[in-house]
């Protein structure tokens, strides 16, 4: 039986994740856990331990005691936050995946999920349909570590068979769970705010495209890539994967129907040089061709879906 380690379960990501995994291979396969023991109480439904990735010894302890056959490795200092704090960023980022792969090796564990992300690209990657084999010259400590992280992937896999795959998110865009730290972020606070009748201030212009992803996208491209045939991955980095892309100003239209009123002002701040140096959108073909991807959400679907499901979450009254 498979079991299964999502470590950083209580992040954006996370959050959702780990409750599909469940869903999917049931709740005794699944172990959460998490730097945060503050995050314990969504974990009801499995068991969950606090860890600090950092801390090597506890990770192989947890490994070898629940017999731990898959890790989704999650757990990172993203973008913005990692412009504050670059040293401990750089730790974490690549401290946490030296110790994942090196337990992973050790107990010869099945399968190793990383997330890799588009801040691989930098200033002088191409903007449009960037190419899985782009030029990159990331800028940000966060985008550097996520390169630096694919090739230490692909050297566990070429040099000890470790069977780690990964994908190199847009920004992720849900309803269950909040992001921090991040330069995409904004396009979720945005949704918050409109179902708050607040004002929206955004720290992008108006006219900055990203690649971005909805939640339920990204969860099943991480599942179909895990599922699929070993023989079927032939990137051992990270794969590009793109689901949309849009700018403030599209993702604050896409909203009006529904809150007429809704404002939103532009003040950017450090992080429009972070969103000036990556993608406007992504080439993701080789996903395509490997492992079938395609994303079944576009931006209208997304705010539609997300209008209707933000309330019950976050206790919104809709349409006050
Ligand atoms: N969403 C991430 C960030 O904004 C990009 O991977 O940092």
């Amino acid at each position: 039986m498979a079991k299964i380690l999502v470590i950083g379960a209580g992040g954006q990501l996370g959050t959702e994740l780990t409750k599909v995994l469940a869903e999917t291979y049931g709740n005794e396969a699944v172990i959460a856990t998490d730097f945060h023991e503050s995050v314990k109480n969504k974990f009801g439904y499995c068991t969950f331990h606090t860890l600090n990735v950092m801390d090597k010894a506890a990770l192989a302890d947890i490994v070898e005691k629940e017999g731990v056959t898959q890790v989704y490795h999650l757990a990172a200092i993203l973008s913005a936050l990692g412009e504050k704090n670059p040293v401990p960023a750089w730790d974490l980022n690549m401290g946490g995946l030296l110790n994942v792969l090196e337990v992973a090796r050790a107990f010869a564990i099945d399968k190793v999920f990383w997330p890799s992300s588009i801040a691989v690209f930098g200033p002088n990657s191409p903007k449009d349909q960037t190419p899985q084999q782009a030029f990159k010259d990331p800028n940000t400590v966060y985008g550097i570590s996520k390169l630096a992280g694919e090739h230490w992937c692909e050297y566990y896999f070429n040099k000890y068979g470790v069977d780690v795959r990964s994908l190199r998110y847009p920004g992720l865009i849900g309803y269950k769970s909040l992001p921090g730290g991040g330069t995409t972020d904004y396009a979720v606070d945005i949704y918050h705010k409109a179902l708050n009748e607040e004002k929206f201030t955004c720290f992008l212009s108006a006219d900055t495209y990203l690649p971005m992803m909805y939640m339920e996208d990204a969860i099943q491209a991480t599942i179909q890539l895990m599922n699929a045939p070993k023989e079927n991955i032939t990137i051992r980095t990270s794969y590009n994967l793109s689901g949309m892309r849009f700018s403030p100003q599209e993702i604050y239209q896409s909203l009006l129907p529904y809150f007429p009123n809704f404002t939103i002002e532009y003040v950017s701040d450090f992080r429009q040089q972070i969103a000036d140096s990556w993608p406007n959108s992504i080439d993701d073909s080789a996903a395509q061709h490997d492992w079938n991807w395609k994303p079944a959400f576009d931006l209208n679907a997304m705010t539609a879906t997300i209008v209707d499901n933000l309330p019950s979450y976050f206790n919104y009254n809709k349409h006050k």
